[in-house]
């Protein structure tokens, strides 16, 4: 349990640098020009030394030595920092006071500036440490106490030490603050957990080492105050818990049927609109979004990405994802589905056809008829039956083609680098030159790698049969088609179908060109191996479905750009999803909270991909409240969400 609680007191309890105040009190009357400069340094010394850039000790003396601080200065600081105190910190100190706790103010200002403000806020002067000023004989402040341990850097973990040893820290500590010498603190094991506050400018070198971050005081006191003494009052009470009952969903493109009647039987509520949007359209229009479905002509760059702070998670109703920046989307907490196998069994279908057609030379033979001549000869046709068909890469789309043309009669031969289980009576060839050289048709469906890249040119298409069948319906830059061209010519190769080009069109307006074009027994489609309607409804059910579960679990499991989790749910608690950055020890920090507060953890699991942590807890329906808030608050949080 937390019963002493330690504030920093400038940036902190007043939204000002106490020691900056009065010395640019004293600079007050100096002319502009000369007081610019001056100022700027004083603003140097203060900001190098909270971020434990230079020591204390060097900002003090540096601070003091720009000018010289009276008593007038003095006095009217000591007024005036009346009127600049946190607006919140009197409830809260009166809210820590009314449960026991121990409250006590470490300041680097000087007494006469700080004890005026502790003392209206009711803490009894036993409990402030602060600098003292050193005066001449006019009465002009030469310097500060340099024997005072609050000179220095070191000087809140000294008197927290001596603290300790007088048993004046008994029970656990925390320290709130926004400078080095508050973090030195807790770094030296003199404070359980430090909370980062700044009331002026951000200090991200220290924020970073922070157990907590919090923006307004009122949220401290569920990080303070434990499980017994947590109730829904009036500070927790105005923190904004997201429901997520009925989340904003936006569609474009045109998303099927089926994933919207999905949405909306889950009660999501649906935006749906037929184009793509641009960029600015969709950061005016689906700002509120907590879900956003796309296909692949929309955009989600990292603009989009870090303008939606309500977004919770994208679906790519599609089969690619390069339209979305992944890497801005886990950097912001969002998980990426898309739907890589929803075509599958289409693309395997045509394979089989046209490995059909073109063994009949079928398309030849159709043109020809078109044109009004008829080419009735048998001659270079054959039946697939008996035929050995080599398949690069046995991957889905491989291993169904595999198992579909050894239905009809086919032998299958396959080649791939990752060691696979041959499904049938398909057999794994030595290497690719192996199943090259024995297969009468060869299929590819190796995805686009840098290996895979030409992997098929004119020697690869040399060591095939002769009079053998190259298809392509993978990616386009895995065949040499210049070469292929020149095998098809020479009548090496008996025929070929093509589906995917290295450079393809963008639409219907622009020509496109292939050295492929006019060559005998040669089938070219546009990229349709996958465009059937009922992949379009796979893509559609698997996406909603992936997108709803990670609405209502947190299951990330297909995500393309977050650690794969999901967890049963456990009857009676809540669920909450906490999105941080993988750093070492966020978990351990999170477990010392709940064993601290006797928080029973129902559930967890945990799992980091590259710069992202996930973590899902399930927790008592009492006190989810308060893990929530906690949660939130953890400096490495990026983005927390509570299911319940
Ligand atoms: N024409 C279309 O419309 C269409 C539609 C869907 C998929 N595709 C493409 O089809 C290809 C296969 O898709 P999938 O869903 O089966 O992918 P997959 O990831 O399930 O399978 C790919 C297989 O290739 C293997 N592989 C990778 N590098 C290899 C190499 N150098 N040599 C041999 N094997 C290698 C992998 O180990 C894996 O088994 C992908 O390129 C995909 O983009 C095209």
């Amino acid at each position: 349990m937390i019963n002493n609680i330690i504030f920093d007191f400038d940036s902190t309890i007043i939204n000002a640098e106490g020691n900056e105040l009065l010395v640019q009190s004293a600079l007050h009357n100096m002319e502009t020009s000369k007081r610019k400069p001056l100022l700027d340094k004083l603003k140097d010394y203060t900001h190098k030394a909270t971020n434990g850039e230079i020591p204390l000790s060097e900002a003090m003396r540096g601070r003091y030595a720009l000018t010289r601080v009276t008593q007038k200065d003095v006095d009217k600081v000591a007024k005036d920092i009346l009127t600049i105190i946190n607006p919140l910190i009197g409830e809260i100190i009166a809210d820590l006071k009314k449960r026991q706790k121990n409250v006590l103010v470490f300041s680097t200002s000087l007494e006469q500036i700080v004890l005026p403000v502790t003392e209206k806020l009711g803490i009894p002067k036993e409990n402030v440490f602060t600098n003292q000023p050193v005066y001449d004989q006019n009465g002009h402040i030469t310097g500060i106490d340099e024997n005072n341990p609050l000179f220095m850097t070191m000087g809140k973990v000294y008197v927290a030490e001596k603290l300790k040893n007088k048993n004046l820290l008994a029970g656990g500590t925390a320290i709130i603050g926004d400078g080095y010498s508050d973090l030195v603190v807790k770094k030296n094991n003199l404070a359980e957990i430090f909370i980062y506050y700044s009331g002026t400018v951000d200090r991200e070198e220290v924020r970073l080492q922070a157990d907590f971050t919090v923006e307004r005081f009122d949220q401290l006191l569920p990080l303070l105050s434990s499980t017994d003494e947590y109730s829904q009052d009036k500070f927790t009470s105005k923190s904004k818990i997201t429901m997520d009952v009925f989340p904003e969903t936006f569609l474009l493109e045109n998303i099927h049927p089926v994933a919207i009647a999905k949405f909306k039987e889950q009660q999501f509520n649906i935006e749906n609109y037929n184009n793509a949007w641009l960029e600015q359209k969709i950061i005016e229009k689906a700002v509120r979004a907590n879900v956003l479905g796309i296909r692949s002509k929309t955009k989600i760059t990292t603009q989009v990405i870090q303008n939606m702070s309500d977004l919770w998670v994208i679906g790519a109703f599609c089969i690619g994802t390069n339209q979305i920046d992944l890497d801005s989307a886990s950097n912001a907490g969002i998980p990426v589905f898309n739907a890589p196998y929803s075509n599958t069994r289409s693309v395997a279908e045509l394979v089989v056809g046209e490995t059909i057609l073109l063994m009949r030379r079928t398309f030849e033979k159709s043109t020809a008829a078109h044109n009004g001549k008829w080419f009735k000869k048998a001659e270079g046709s054959s039946e697939v039956r008996g035929k050995v068909v080599g398949i690069i890469g046995y991957g889905h789309i491989g291993s169904q083609v595999s198992v579909m043309l050894e239905n009809l009669g086919m032998t299958v031969l396959f080649h791939d680098i990752v060691d696979k289980l041959p499904l049938g009576n398909a057999k794994r060839a030595k290497d690719l030159y192996d199943l090259l050289e024995k297969s009468d048709v060869v299929t590819l469906h190796v995805p686009d790698t840098p290996e895979t890249r030409g992997m098929i040119g004119e020697k690869e298409l040399i060591k095939m049969k002769r009079h053998s069948y190259l298809l392509n319906l993978s990616r386009g830059k895995v065949v040499d088609l210049a070469a292929l061209r020149k095998m098809l010519d020479y009548g090496h190769i008996a025929g070929a179908a093509v589906d995917v080009f290295p450079d393809e069109p963008g639409s219907v307006d622009e020509k496109f060109e292939t050295p492929l074009q006019n060559a005998p027994n040669v089938i070219l489609t546009p990229h349709i191996g996958g465009s059937t309607q009922e992949a379009q409804e796979n893509i559609a059910n698997y996406v909603s479905e992936k997108l709803s579960n990670y609405v209502h679990t947190g299951s990330t499991i297909g995500s393309v750009n977050f650690p794969e989790i999901e967890l049963p749910r456990v009857v009676n608690t809540h669920r909450i999803l906490h999105i941080h950055k993988n750093v070492p020890g966020v978990l351990a920090k999170i477990n010392s909270v709940f064993a601290r507060r006797n928080i029973n953890v129902e559930g967890q699991i945990l799992q980091t991909r590259d710069k992202i942590g996930y973590l899902i807890v399930d927790v008592n329906t009492d006190v989810s409240d308060q893990v929530y808030e906690i949660m939130k608050h953890i400096t490495e949080t990026i983005k927390v969400r509570r299911i319940i």
